[in-house]
């Protein structure tokens, strides 16, 4: 696994040749390409990589608050999205693995062609994981006056060939209780918005946060499209989260399958036309043609951590049909 770092992101990519990186402000994922050198997540042109905003697209990562919550006595004085996003992660190192190819027949092994094929095997089973941490005492002076609360963040970005899994480990490091929504805000790359379709949202309830007030509703198509300014809070139905993937297609072909561990939401945002047009850091102006946020978390209400307690949160985004 090839690897490089400085001293505002880190790189890593496979020898099949996919490859992702890492802004250390945020920990924010900025790009994820397959073998092929195409890149998975939409990144705006106007995108500040200097950490001077939370970046406009890749992963920020949404924590303690998600949007604002001005009734929230805890989390209220805290920007939008909270602090994460727009804080300076360390990074913890980085772990490869490798599983060892099992061969069809004992028989295929003795051949030189097995052979050669079970090195291609292995390389296809490479995969890397890069680790950042965050705790209270690495946050600004103005984020921690404004959420006073101890803990300690591990945020792992693992790169399979096909497959992107993030993983957040957040754990009361205080000794009194707190509370924190967590979500992972992953701009998807599409091809074109208007063929774009999203599965796995049936019989799911949501918010509408484009309504004034938000609306509540449940949505009774299979299929969700997107054709005008989009942001839904989903809690998709079902026993567990992670049973219910949603499958991201173009033109009924599927590019995604998002795959959700202890993470019972999912926002699904496309700021249309004149969002767009709003936001300086959004470019080109007609890019929400080319991106779709589908963001689990778990921001439907609230997570109480007593003191020691952990919560932990995942996704993994799966390139094309597979679940598996
Ligand atoms: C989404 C929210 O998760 O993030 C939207 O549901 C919000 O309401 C969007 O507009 C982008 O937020 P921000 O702070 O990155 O502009």
């Amino acid at each position: 696994v090839a690897f490089s770092a400085d001293n505002s992101s880190v790189t890593a990519t496979l020898p099949t040749g996919e490859s992702v990186s890492v802004l250390l402000y945020g920990a924010t994922v900025v790009s994820w390409k397959d073998k092929k050198g195409e890149e998975k997540l939409w990144l705006s042109e106007a995108a500040r990589l200097d950490g001077s905003r939370p970046v406009r697209g890749g992963i920020p990562l949404v924590f303690p608050v998600f949007g604002t919550a001005p009734d929230h006595a805890q989390t209220k004085a805290l920007p939008q999205h909270g602090f994460a996003r727009s804080s300076r992660w360390e990074f913890l190192g980085k772990s490869t693995s490798e599983s060892t190819p099992t061969p069809t027949t004992p028989a295929f092994a003795a051949t030189a062609t097995s052979a050669a094929g079970a090195v291609a095997a292995a390389a296809a089973d490479m995969s890397v994981k890069l680790d950042f941490g965050l705790s209270s005492s690495g946050l600004s002076e103005d984020a921690r006056a404004k959420w006073p609360y101890a803990f300690n963040a591990i945020y792992s970005v693992t790169l399979n060939t096909d497959s992107l899994t993030t993983n957040l480990v957040v754990t009361n490091d205080d000794d009194k209780s707190w509370e924190c929504q967590v979500l992972m805000h992953t701009y998807l790359r599409v091809d074109d918005i208007t063929t774009t379709t999203i599965s796995g949202l049936q019989n799911a309830t949501y918010t509408d946060k484009t309504t004034s007030p938000i609306s509540s509703s449940t949505q009774s198509s299979p299929l969700l499209t997107i054709s005008s300014e989009t942001d839904r809070v989903y809690t998709p139905a079902g026993d567990s989260p992670a049973s219910v993937p949603i499958v991201v297609s173009s033109d009924n072909k599927p590019k995604f399958t998002i795959l959700r561990d202890n993470l019972s939401n999912v926002v699904v945002w496309n700021p249309w036309v004149e969002k767009a047009q709003g936001m300086a850091d959004f470019e080109p102006k007609d890019g929400y043609k080319q991106m779709l946020c589908v963001e689990p978390g778990a921001v439907g209400t609230w997570q109480v951590l007593e003191p020691g307690d952990a919560f932990e949160g995942a996704q993994t985004i799966v390139l094309g049909g597979k679940t598996e």
